[in-house]
């Protein structure tokens, strides 16, 4: 059975102000004190360079929520992967669901992020996963292939190293919803199954597939208690330290 470290992140969203951005991260910061689980957070844009200072010596890593599919230029309002890099983030999350269906980025257009950041030095994750309706019609398995098939192409076996799934359910994020840890367990079994057949074993063994979608301090042990659930990207729990210190210490 291949062992994969467990991932735990918080997605903060359009949240906090700097003072409680700085004061989240220190708390965050203070709570993990080893690595046994890679954690990270994901502040918003203008907060990255001061809570990069306060994860300083923290095992804590940090990610932005989004980054431009251009490397640099004239792209008004755009954050490249080089400035990311220059805050201290390690990580770009891409295709959250709602960049996917409020803003409208397609398919496509994440593919050529994903291969912007990671030729810049960024690490990735990826977020995917169906709406209520696709999976009411049964069409999330047709979903999730068509939406790694599109973001990965043309990766290489080393970009791919840098890359965690987030399987996202639309229908559980922010809804208190959560995801069985069966649907988890399906789900996340069904992704790895086509990066086996695309990639290989070593691929589809190595690639973190964490889920995201309510996970709250009670549900986490049920959802990493199945074989191919490796962490947690977390919403509306990670803006308090201690529920997501909780999670954190639940996921190891
Ligand atoms: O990116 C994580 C997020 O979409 C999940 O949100 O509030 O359901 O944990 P939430």
């Amino acid at each position: 059975m291949p062992t994969r470290k467990k991932f735990v992140a918080g997605n903060w969203k359009m949240n906090t102000t700097l003072a409680e951005a700085k004061a989240l991260g220190a708390a965050v910061a203070k709570g993990v004190t080893d690595d046994r689980v890679t954690v990270a957070v994901f502040p918003p844009y203008p907060w990255l360079t001061a809570v990069g200072e306060v994860l300083k010596g923290s095992p804590v890593a940090l990610g932005a929520q989004d980054v431009s599919s251009e490397k640099k230029g004239a792209f008004t309002g755009e954050v490249s992967p080089a400035m990311l890099l220059e805050t201290g983030c390690k990580y770009a999350l891409i295709g959250h669901s709602e960049r996917r269906h409020i803003i409208g980025e397609s398919e496509t257009f994440i593919n050529h992020k994903v291969h912007t950041a990671l030729e810049e030095g960024l690490s990735v994750v990826l977020c995917m996963g169906e709406t209520l309706a696709e999976r009411e019609r049964g069409l999330q398995e047709r979903v999730f292939q068509r939406q790694v098939y599109a973001a990965c192409a043309g990766l290489t076996d080393e970009q791919f190293g840098r890359i965690v799934i987030a399987y996202e359910p639309v229908w559980a994020i922010g809804t208190g919803k959560v995801a069985t840890p069966e649907q988890a367990q399906e789900a996340h079994a069904f992704v790895r199954s086509k990066l086996r057949l695309l990639y290989g074993d070593k691929i589809a063994d190595s690639t973190p597939i964490v889920y995201g979608g309510s996970v709250t301090p009670d549900n986490t042990v049920g959802l990493m208690s199945q074989p191919d659930v490796d962490g947690a990207l977390v919403g509306g729990a990670s803006l308090k330290a201690d529920s997501f210190l909780a999670i954190v210490k639940a996921a190891g």
